[in-house]
């Protein structure tokens, strides 16, 4: 029995200034704050109210990424916010707990608001989370960590428009929750971290500095099956990860660097020395069916293709007024998702799909790597890739489906299927 109860939030998008080094500050945005929004904690089985204000001089929209929900509280495109506009949607959640995240969506604008500031985190907790054996004090052992990459001039301002790469606009400085060089504080054992991609267009490649396992624990939807031991973990844009690390051979001053290949992430220093044995991970943390041998054929079949402004899905860039596939309420389909861009040259496109979790089936006839064999919103296609996934819609109404670069959305790489 889950609890019903409801949950209200209000948040206002707003510009401000933000410090986030010396000199002048930056002008950024942010959801009641300069940048950055607060996480939204919701329960399995709750009701969710949220009203959305936009402060800002533009359109904005409110776009719950991952969640299982009806279009029309979506967030997407359709669902524009004026300015000085208010928006409230109402919706239940009914899907298990995992690290989802929200940004706006606003037709040709994504990629300027996500840029300039606004993003958040929205942790889902159920009868499971609440039971596993797992880190979960915020901000002692359990951390929310948005990564993004900005370029910031020589008077400290992101100046987007000027920056703006229609390839995916990508920085020289790496933040974590909108801070530089940042670290956390912690006792030598098991930590979590919610990992989300929040950058525009960057893939990371991320270790640890002394090259060591970690464990990934959930991908975008949910908790994996079981722990699975990681050297090197990719995060595309929009892509999700909670990984636990073992802190139990560490010292007091001991110091450990989340890297993406040579860049430094976050830094992790060991303050309190508790547990010497170490606390192993739950063997089991989900029950989700995988079915790898379905060679059937394909119900939908997709291409990715073009680069900056001729990018395009099935060779058609994105039209408000044209819906490009439909697919029925709970009859699980299998889509065939092709990147046509040439292997040598060409470049990862995230896809995303709006409005459900799905399944990765294989890549280019491969079985998914172990990290991947759970629930997914978005995942890497590589150039010349293509790969088949097993999608269930459980709600209706019109969802999009892009290239989570965001730039590349901006630019028309999305389509939308209508769920009757
Ligand atoms: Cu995270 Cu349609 O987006
Ligand atoms: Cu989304
Ligand atoms: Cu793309």
């Amino acid at each position: 029995q889950e609890t019903s109860t409801d949950i209200f939030y209000t948040l206002t998008t707003q510009s401000g200034t933000t410090a986030f080094k010396d000199g002048p500050l930056t002008e950024t945005y942010g959801y009641n704050g300069s940048y950055l929004g607060p996480i939204l904690r919701i329960r399995k089985g709750q009701n969710v109210h949220l009203t959305t204000i936009n402060k800002l001089n533009e359109n904005t929209s409110f776009h719950w990424h991952g969640l299982k929900i009806p279009s029309n509280v979506d967030g997407g495109p359709h669902s524009p916010i004026q300015p000085d506009g208010t928006a409230t949607v109402d919706f239940t959640v009914m899907q298990e707990a995992a690290t989802l995240w929200f940004h706006p969506h606003p037709e040709g604008l994504t990629g300027e608001q996500v840029y300039n500031g606004l993003a958040g985190l929205i942790y889902i907790e159920d009868e499971n989370s609440d039971a596993l054996d797992l880190p979960k004090d915020y901000g002692v052992n359990d951390f929310p960590i948005i990564i993004q990459d900005r370029f910031f001039d020589e008077n400290n301002q992101f100046n987007y428009e000027d920056i703006r790469n229609i390839n995916g606009t990508q920085g020289d400085t790496l933040l974590v929750n909108g801070t530089i060089s940042p670290y956390i504080e912690v006792k030598n054992e098991q930590i979590r971290l919610r990992l989300v991609n929040g950058s525009n267009a960057r893939n990371y490649q991320f270790k640890l500095s002394n090259e060591e396992f970690f464990s990934q624990i959930a991908s975008d939807g949910g908790f994996l099956n079981e722990p699975i031991q990681m050297d090197t973990l990719q995060l595309v844009p929009g892509e999700r990860a909670e990984i636990a690390i073992d802190l139990s051979d560490y010292k007091n001053g001991d110091t450990l660097q989340l890297m993406d290949g040579n860049a430094e992430v976050l830094s992790i220093k060991i303050v309190e020395e508790i547990d010497p044995d170490g606390i192993p991970l739950p063997k089991t943390l989900n029950d989700i069916s995988t079915n790898f041998d379905n060679v059937s054929v394909p119900d939908k079949e997709m291409t990715f293709s073009g680069m900056g402004n001729m990018v395009a899905i099935d060779g058609k860039q994105f039209d408000m007024n044209r819906i490009n596939l439909r697919a029925k309420k709970g009859i699980t389909e299998i889509w065939e998702i092709t990147n046509l861009n040439a292997m040598m040259s060409g470049m990862i496109h995230p896809f995303h799909l709006h409005g459900v979790q799905f399944k990765v089936l294989d890549r280019n006839g491969e079985i998914p790597p172990l990290n991947e064999q759970g629930w997914k919103d978005t995942i890497a296609l590589y150039p010349g890739e293509t790969v088949r996934i097993e999608v269930e819609f459980s709600k209706e109404g019109i969802f999009m489906y892009h290239c989570h670069i965001l730039e590349h959305e901006d630019n028309g790489m999305m389509g939308q299927i209508i769920v009757e």
